[in-house]
Parts: C-alpha cells; sequence; structure tokens
C-alpha cells in the first residue's frame, strides 16, 4: 500500500503539490491525470523520494520513503521518469541491466540475466539490445527505459509518461502489459497518463490532479464524464460510449 498523507511541496512562494492525502491500495492500475503542471510529476518523484516534500509523509509498505535507505526502496518501488537522459554512451542492454543494480550491485547473476532478457523480449527490443541509446529512435528508447523499470521487478512502480513517443501498437502492447503485470503479478502501478482514453480502457482507477490538488477520484466511468472532464481540464468534451466503456472525444 502507498499512503500519502498531507504532501506538500513548495518552490519559492508556489505551492506546486498542496496538502495531497492519497491511499494506493496493494495491486490494480491507478492512472494520474491532469493538465501540464498540474503536479503529477512532482507527485510522482516525492514518492519515489528523488524530491523532498516540505510538509507531510509517503510511506510504502509500513515504510516512510524519506526514512527508507534507498537500496532498501528500490527493491520495492521503481520510477519511470518523464525525461529520461544517459550522460555516457550505453547500449539498451546495459541500460536494461541497470534495472537490476538493487539486486546485483553490478554483479549479475542467471536469475538477473533472465530478467534483463525478458524484459528486452517484452518491449521487443531484441535486434536493439546492442546498439548504443543515441542511436535508437526516440519511441525505441522509451521502450529501453520502460524495459530497465520492467526489469527492476518491483511491487510498485511508477510510470511517468511511459507512452511517450510510443506508436499506435507500442503503446498499445505498453498498456497491455502494464496491466497484466498488475493482474498476474500483483504489482500496484500508477500511471501519469495523457490520454484520457487510455487511462479509462486500462486503469482501475482515475486519480485526477489540478493545481496542485487532488480533484477527482474514482473509477474511469465516474471519472470519464463531461463535467468531470470540464473540471479538470477545463474544456468541453463529448463523451460516448464505445464497447460499453466511456470515449471522451477531445481532439474535435
Ligand atoms: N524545479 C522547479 N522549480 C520551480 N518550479 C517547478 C520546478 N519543477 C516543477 N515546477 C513547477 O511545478 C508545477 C508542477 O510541475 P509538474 O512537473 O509536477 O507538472 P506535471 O503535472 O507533471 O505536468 P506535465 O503534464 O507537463 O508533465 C509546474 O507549475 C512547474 O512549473
Ligand atoms: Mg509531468
Amino acid at each position: 500500500m502507498i499512503e500519502i498523507d498531507r504532501v506538500t511541496k513548495r518552490y519559492g512562494t508556489t505551492t506546486v503539490v498542496d496538502d495531497v492525502s492519497l491511499t494506493i491500495p496493494p495491486g490494480g492500475v491507478t492512472a494520474l491525470v491532469g493538465a501540464n503542471g498540474a503536479g503529477k510529476s512532482t507527485l510522482l518523484s516525492i514518492i519515489g523520494r528523488t524530491l523532498r516534500p516540505e510538509a507531510g509523509t509517503v510511506r510504502v509498505d509500513g515504510l516512510d520513503v524519506a526514512k527508507t535507505p534507498g537500496a532498501t526502496l528500490a527493491r520495492r518501488l521503481s520510477i519511470l521518469r518523464q525525461e529520461n537522459q544517459v550522460a555516457v554512451r550505453i547500449t539498451v542492454r546495459e541500460l536494461v541491466e541497470f534495472g537490476r543494480f538493487p539486486y546485483s550491485g553490478g554483479r549479475l547473476t542467471r536469475e538477473d540475466l533472465d530478467h534483463v532478457d525478458r524484459a528486452i523480449e517484452y518491449l521487443q527490443l531484441e535486434q536493439f539490445a546492442n546498439r548504443p541509446l543515441d542511436r535508437l529512435s526516440g519511441g525505441q528508447r522509451q521502450r529501453a527505459f520502460i524495459a530497465m523499470v520492467l526489469c527492476q521487478d518491483t511491487d510498485y512502480m511508477l510510470l511517468d509518461e511511459p507512452l511517450n513517443n510510443l506508436d499506435m501498437r507500442h503503446a498499445a502492447q505498453t498498456m497491455t502489459l502494464i496491466r497484466q503485470m498488475a493482474k498476474d503479478l500483483q504489482k500496484t502501478i500508477v500511471v501519469v497518463i495523457h490520454d484520457i482514453n487510455f487511462a479509462a480502457f486500462h486503469a482501475d482507477r482515475i486519480v485526477a490532479m489540478k493545481d496542485g490538488r487532488i480533484v477527482a477520484d474514482g473509477s474511469p466511468q465516474s471519472i470519464i464524464t463531461p463535467g468531470t472532464l470540464k473540471d479538470v481540464f477545463e474544456i468541453d468534451v463529448p463523451v460516448h460510449e464505445v464497447a460499453g466503456r466511456p470515449l471522451a472525444v477531445y481532439f474535435a
């Protein structure tokens, strides 16, 4: 379980995460949605303890993330960042191997290598495995970073816009994989997504942020309504039902 208790983050006098409390029970996919600047990445970074809040606490399975050693937390919780850069020139396989670092400390066992191979296969990166990251397309590189996080094999996964740069097929496959991991492996996944329809289709729960606060929280059916979308995104969005699910037509 992830327990976020009254978390506040400020930059100067601007509050970007404002007294947020949220509980994410084990298992399932939670989609975090909201406009640019709403505070989604900031909240994820605080949960993943790469950012310190001014107030509040985050507990993962009862462990206060601010007080838990990095190596301990890294075996429970992984985070895919929105922006990914690597300074050195490394290959896809080397990047994915970093995912095993919390376990192997750099010395990969047979089991670590199995995880690496599986992650490369899941993201369909076999043909690029030995290619340096700077010689890949944007979407191929994004898949390499997802493979690295997958390889970390943690109970909790925080994915900040994993579908960035992915084509239709890879976006759909990645979301299906995320859903399967939650269902079959009981992982708890929080995923930031801008495409509200992807969120509606694949998430068990949608949490919407606006101006640093949580303004809506519920099932896709309860969130994907013209009224809630107007509150969250300040735009009129017709919602249709397709195959029994809500479909927001926001591109018209
Ligand atoms: N280092 C920083 N210094 C000052 N302000 C920051 C800093 N990082 C983020 N912010 C501000 O905090 C707010 C929340 O940013 P955040 O990255 O969490 O938004 P987001 O919801 O992830 O948006 P997006 O959908 O664009 O990724 C924004 O207004 C942003 O300008
Ligand atoms: Mg962001």
